[in-house]
């Protein structure tokens, strides 16, 4: 493995390292083998088929070296696979292996296998151990850290196809350990990639005010480096952005909503985000339409726009912090605009239904200042439609 990290995230008896590098795969062995001598006989691997085949057998050799039998279940990951019927048949593959309570399930994907994976494991047998191994940018600097799992929802409608509720169902279950092996990432699509970089930015724009000060201007220093996806830049992005999520959920491990930071910041982007990222027509490039649907980093990059732009008219937001935004999503190659949205009234409908909505308010995260953000418990419609304005292109 070349120079990699290693980034402890504090949680007392439910601490865990996540190990940073390329080749950063071949570590997973003395957990496995510590496993194996405290009992596990199984380990049951659920691969993503969208990584490349020489990682599945490389891990399970890895697995099987350490003397655990090896089972596994293939997903290829869709919003619309990331369901209570996939959940149900990989707790059913799990049980048929005899799969014990020591016994570890391990993610081998992007976000939607680790949030699979993680929520099987949290709930087979009241809890299994599990180690995620993300293998897109996304799921190594967010999804895969801190412990949220689940699944989305479909709720049907008197009068039209059912609404898809993003990751409405789950649970806190934190990993063993984390796994970011950087070289899984070179057969990435570039659209992926782009995708990831969307949760780095933001991270920067919440950083300030979690202790990370730097790193909106490291990404800015090494933005073409990071555009190009130059591998050691990138690594040294993962593990920046991996220190700062390790330190956002040490402090606030289960989103406490009365406190009044914490995990929710890192939701900045999201209650906008999540009210698109499903309309199914929706295209990332307004000339494209075959593009649609939206990826999730990219309906967050929409989603962190419109909610600068309603934090200027809700509380006066100096406009450069949206102005900021725009540009770095622009030289990325994410996008600030999208053609084909719904009424502000049916999207205010869709975000009110967000689990991070209170009651009859609309929680949201709004910028106060750059790399800061705050909860706001009660954000006015003018200002979101306002928000959702500013990123319509017809
Ligand atoms: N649990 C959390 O805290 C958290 C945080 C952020 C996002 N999420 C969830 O994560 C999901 C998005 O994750 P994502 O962006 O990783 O998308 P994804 O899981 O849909 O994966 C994206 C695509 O990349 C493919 N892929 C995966 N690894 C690959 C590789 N190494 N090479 C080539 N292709 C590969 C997959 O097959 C898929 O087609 C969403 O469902 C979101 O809600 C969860």
């Amino acid at each position: 493995m070349s120079a990699g990290g290693r980034v402890h995230v504090e949680l007392g008896d439910r601490g865990y390292d996540i190990l940073v590098g390329a080749g950063a795969i071949n570590q997973i062995d003395s957990q496995l083998r510590s496993m194996h001598e405290s009992g596990a006989r199984r380990a049951f691997i659920v691969i993503d088929t969208g990584v490349p085949t020489r990682f599945v057998v490389q891990l399970s050799k890895l697995a099987t070296d350490a003397g655990l039998q090896v089972a596994t279940a293939s997903i290829t990951p869709t919003e619309q696979i990331k369901s209570i019927e996939t959940y149900q048949k990989l707790l059913v593959q799990i049980a048929a292996t005899g799969h014990s309570r020591v016994d570890p399930v391990i993610a081998l994907g992007g976000g939607i296998v680790g949030d699979l994976a993680g929520f099987a494991a949290a709930s087979y047998r009241r809890g299994v151990p599990v180690i995620q191994c993300p293998t897109t940018l996304l799921s190594m600097v967010d999804a895969s850290v801190g412990g949220k799992t689940g699944f989305n929802l479909q709720i049907p409608n008197d009068d039209g196809p059912a609404t898809l509720l993003k990751n409405l169902v789950g649970a806190f279950w934190q990993p063993k350990l984390v796994i970011a092996d950087i070289d899984v990432l070179e057969s990435l699509e570039d659209r992926q990639r782009r995708s990831g970089l969307a949760e780095c930015i933001k991270h920067g724009f919440i950083s300030v005010g979690v202790g990370h000060g730097e790193l909106l201007d490291w990404m800015i220093q090494h933005l073409d480096a990071i555009a190009a996806f130059d591998p050691p830049t990138i690594q040294e992005l993962v593990q920046r952005n991996v220190a700062l999520k390790a330190s956002v959920v040490a402090l606030d491990e289960r989103e406490d909503t009365s406190k009044a930071g914490g995990r929710m910041l890192l939701n900045f982007g999201h209650t906008f985000g999540h009210a698109i990222e499903t309309i199914a027509h929706l295209s990332p490039d307004p000339s494209d339409p075959s593009k649609a649907p939206l990826h999730h980093g990219e309906a967050i990059a929409l989603g962190m726009l419109a909610a600068c732009r309603a934090a200027e008219n809700e509380s006066g937001l100096d406009s450069s912090i949206g102005d900021e935004l725009c540009s770095l999503l622009n030289r990325v190659g994410l996008p600030t605009q999208v053609a084909g949205l719904p009424s502000n009234e049916e999207l205010i409908q869709r975000m009110s239904h967000d689990k991070k909505a209170t009651g009859d308010s609309i929680r949201v995260i709004y910028p106060i200042a750059r790399g800061r953000c705050a909860v706001v418990n009660d954000a006015s419609a003018e200002s979101i439609g306002v928000g959702f304005d500013a990123i319509r292109s017809d």
